[in-house]
């Protein structure tokens, strides 16, 4: 790349100044050879604005890097570690008798434990336990078995079972009860197109079905299928599989079909979804994660003894769903008996439609119970609340998050879409109070609106009729933070009248389930809840629902490379699902807290996953799939992802050496595919087994894949910190602090201890064991691979060895690398791609005024405003040159070059 640095006097009028630059930029856009110009000037950096817009008309990128300035042909990322003069400098080096005497016990390893790179036979996965979204269980498979077996005295057995089935079906409709059931399965807008909806199945390979939410399709469209088999009398022998998008409405709603048969779940209908099942041996219809079956397909491709696939919710987009769907759509020739029934809340049904050759698509017209929708100025109206620029400033309590967020605000300023700010100048209100007119030209489209939130909730408390209220928020901080508040509230906090409940995707499934409980007479129950509540569930009591607008999604910027979680407008079709919520058992209201005009200005669909993530996992599961070059198999997706993102996930899997330079799987690619974690994690967990310290590696890699064990409840921040930092032994490392309070934990259990010794110490006793649960598989797993044998004290001869941990969890992280310098008050990090980075204050190094390694090696970093290291552990030269990255004579490769 050529750069060419400027220099001119200084002291020229800014028009001047703009004027020579015209001509600057002129002859960079002219000159080939060049990509980019940048100055070092005084003058320039003052009229950077102006130069700015004019790069911009000639459709050339600019970005301030501090003292220097750049003008460029190509976009421009965040951080640029060459125009960072403070960027620290090290030098490293090794003694020559320490780097042979690695490489010789390198060698001896190899040749001693050598595995056999072609020895890597799918069966693998065929035991491979439930710990990710591929998640299946050995359970999986047996009963396809039973099913394709042609043996005459099974045939038998099975048509036994299909009267059977029959006559257990006909009794249940007949009986009083199912009479009753089957009058309100009448009722709704599905059954009427029953019967064209079972023709159109039979008669074609792929369906897709549309319907507003709650019509029926979920709990009703599978019902029929299977029931109609089972009139058919081939009960026995069909096998429906129903994916969801999240465990909660996969659990929610095989429980309620299985109501729906007067059933107990696990009899003809199941569930399984990662960790957790209820299936038995003669469950039919099986709900699952998309997930789940996604991992199916890998160790049996064509899916024997499945009749009908019917995939829910597809107008969300997962990545899981998209993946399924160009693995599903090559399976189809295969398989001309299997049914593949598509369902959608929305219209969008032409996309799938004609990505499956132009399947039939049937609509199911009609609501279940009427909604009426709210926007912000009605609702400023009827509850006469008004805003001020001082009022919508959602405290979140503490000092230091109420300074980000006023620091969110400025910076986000620019990323809220223009659209909608034009929106609301433009908007006709000419029929509102002149208070509510006002008051919407104070809104501020950047809060939450907690204030606006307890507001609304009052006056449905005091002036509307009975009913649970839902409300959509963005994620656990918010959550808990309006939770306090409304705790506060003399109408809100009173238990006698209000039941106060939070809903979000990190609690475990048992807690998450009490949303669907009924509150005492007279007492209103609030949930608080994340998008997790928007598709397929039904909390049966539920009138009012509170729309924040807002969901906070992770989107991914392939220019920096970095993951990001910020609160995002929601599409129009998520609002339509929440809205949805308020009318599944009677009629309901929903208060959107914004105006009717930026509704408006929504997009119609939300981006879909694969779009917005890194894309690593996936690569690998293409390749060990064997489905060709990664970005050909993407190109057949209904929407392929931006090409930056591919390579980006392509270059960090050659860098941690999965991928050769031909993109081919290497010998740990091959094992990372078969691992059913984040390749970085299953990069530790084989160095974990390699070196013969897996035990705290298993801790460390289990607690990264389930939630933090540490808790912080947020009036006891700084109790349940000092409990995290004792766990740290002043040992700068996160990861380790894990394995204590886990080792800790297996003790107290012993002695029958454990819950006390969670109380004491802020743990979470659903984590831990949710941890003990996967380091488990994992270690099955790892037996499984071959990696490991039975005898485990070889496997842990260095356990203890503190160091040597430190090298694996690096081996595992790199290259998520920062820098550490000490300054005199605080400490300093840089990563190559962000610059300067935080710590979050729950990490034990974020307490530090010091931290005596020159390197932290971290497992995620999140941008929010500036970009924080959630996790980190400390690292010395060494460590880092060993473990992180490739060596080679002449230099060292990849980006760990650059940054020492
Ligand atoms: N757990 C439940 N308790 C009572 N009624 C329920 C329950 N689950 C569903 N229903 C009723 O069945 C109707 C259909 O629900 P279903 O989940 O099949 O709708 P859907 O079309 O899949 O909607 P969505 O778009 O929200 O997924 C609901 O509107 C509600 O009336
Ligand atoms: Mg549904």
């Amino acid at each position: 790349m050529d750069r060419t640095s400027v220099s001119s006097k200084g002291g020229a009028s800014t028009l001047e100044n703009v004027d020579e630059w015209k001509w600057k930029l002129h002859m960079l856009l002219r000159n080939d050879n060049e990509q980019e110009i940048m100055s070092r000037e005084k003058k320039d950096r003052r009229d950077f604005d102006q130069l700015a817009q004019l790069a911009d008309r000639m459709g050339l990128h600019s970005r301030q890097y501090s003292r220097i300035i750049v003008f460029s042909k190509v976009p421009l990322p965040n951080y640029r570690s060459d125009l960072d003069d403070k960027r620290p400098q090290r030098e490293v080096s090794i003694p020559s008798g320490l780097q042979r005497e690695v490489d010789a016990l390198l060698a001896d390893y190899l040749a001693r434990k050598r595995t056999d790179s072609g020895n890597f036979p799918n069966a693998a996965f065929s035991r491979s336990s439930s710990t990710d979204s591929f998640a299946t269980d050995e359970s999986f498979y047996e009963q396809q078995d039973n099913q394709t077996s042609t043996n005459v005295v099974m045939e038998r057995i099975q048509r036994r079972k299909s009267l059977q089935l029959r006559n257990q079906q006909a009794a249940w409709q007949e009986s009083n009860d199912g009479q009753s059931m089957m009058e309100f399965r009448r009722s709704l807008p599905a059954q009427k197109e029953r019967q064209s909806l079972l023709e159109a199945i039979s008669q074609n390979q792929v369906v897709v079905v549309s319907g507003e939410t709650g019509c029926g399709k979920t709990t009703q469209l599978p019902q029929y299928i299977l029931e109609s088999e089972i009139e058919a009398a081939r009960g026995a022998t069909c096998s429906i599989i129903c994916t969801q998008p999240r465990r909660i409405s996969a659990i929610s709603v095989s429980e309620r079909v299985a109501a729906e048969r007067g059933e107990k779940i696990g009899e003809s209908v199941g569930y399984k979804v990662r960790l957790e099942g209820m299936r038995g041996r003669d469950t039919r219809l099986l709900f699952c994660t998309t997930g789940v079956l996604l991992r199916r397909l890998l160790v049996d491709r064509s899916l024997k003894g499945v009749t009908h696939v019917i995939v829910d919710e597809i107008h969300e987009r997962g990545m899981n769903e998209d993946f399924l769907l160009i693995v599903l759509k090559d399976l189809l020739p295969r398989r001309p008996e299997l049914r593949l029934v598509l369902m959608s809340a929305t219209l969008n049904a032409e996309m799938f439609s004609s990505y499956f050759g132009g399947a039939p698509m049937i609509h199911i017209p009609g609501f279940t119970y009427p909604v009426r929708s709210r926007f912000l100025e009605d609702i400023l109206e009827v509850t006469g609340h008004r805003l001020t620029p001082y009022n919508q400033i959602d405290d979140y309590g503490q000092e230091k998050s109420w300074k980000m967020q006023k620091q969110a605000l400025r910076k986000r300023k620019s990323q809220i879409a223009s659209v909608v700010e034009d929106a609301v100048k433009a908007a006709d209100l000419r029929d509102y109070s002149p208070q509510t007119r006002d008051s919407l030209s104070c809104w501020n489209p950047d809060s939450i609106g907690f204030n606006l939130i307890e507001n609304v909730l009052c006056h449905i408390c005091q002036k509307e009729r009975d009913g649970a209220v839902l409300v959509f928020m963005t994620g656990w901080d918010d959550i808990n933070t309006l939770k306090d508040q409304l705790q506060s509230n003399p109408l809100l906090g009173d238990p006698s009248k209000v039941l106060l409940l939070a809903c979000h995707g990190s609690m475990a499934s048992s807690e998450q389930k009490l949303i669907f409980d009924k509150p005492e007479p007279g007492v209103r129950k609030i949930v608080l809840a994340t998008n997790l509540a928007e598709t397929s569930i039904t909390i049966n009591d539920v009138v009012f629902v509170v729309d924040c607008g807002k969901a906070k999604e992770t989107s991914y910027d392939a220019l920096n490379n970095t993951p990001c979680l910020l609160p995002t407008w929601i599409s129009k079709a998520s609002a339509r699902q929440r809205r949805g919520r308020a009318g599944r058992v009677q009629s309901g209201e929903c208060f959107h807290l914004y105006p009717q005009c930026v509704y408006n200005v929504f997009a119609d669909y939300q981006l879909p996953e694969l779009l917005r993530t890194p894309l690593q996992s996936l690569c690998l599961q293409i390749k060990s799939l064997r489905l060709g070059s990664i970005s050909e198999f993407l190109s057949r997706a209904l929407q392929s992802p931006e090409s930056l993102s591919v390579q980006n996930a392509i270059e960090y899997l050659k860098v941690i050496g999965a991928f050769d330079q031909n993109e081919e799987l290497t010998v740990l690619g091959k094992h990372l595919s078969m691992l059913p974690v984040e390749p970085k994690l299953g990069k530790m967990l084989i160095f974990g087994a390699i070196f013969n310290c897996l035990d705290p590696i298993l801790t460390i890699v289990a607690g990264l894949s389930v939630r933090d064990p540490f808790m912080t409840p947020f009036d006891k921040k700084d109790l349940a910190e000092s409990a995290k930092l004792q766990f740290s032994c002043r040992d700068y490392s996160d990861h380790l602090a894990i394995v204590r309070a886990y080792d800790g934990w297996r003790d107290a259990e012993r002695d029958r201890n454990g819950y006390d010794y969670c109380w004491r110490n802020f743990l979470s006793a659903q984590t831990l064991k949710a941890l003990d649960s996967l380091r488990r598989q994992f270690l099955f797993l790892l037996k499984d691979t071959g990696l490991i044998d039975e005898n485990m004290t070889t496997c842990n001869k260095w356990s203890r060895d503190e160091n040597l941990v430190r090298a694996i969890i690096c081996a595992g992280l790199y290259p998520g690398v920062s820098s550490v310098v000490n300054k005199e008050k605080s400490v300093s990090l840089k990563t190559m791609e962000d610059g300067q980075v935080m710590l979050y204050s729950s990490s034990v190094n974020g307490k530090e005024a010091k931290i005596p390694f020159p390197w932290l090696v971290f497992n995620e970093k999140v941008k929010v405003n500036s970009v924080f290291l959630r996790d980190s552990t400390a690292i010395s030269d060494s460590i880092l040159l060993l473990f992180g990255g490739n060596i080679q004579q002449g230099g060292l490769v990849s980006s760990f070059a650059l940054l020492i």
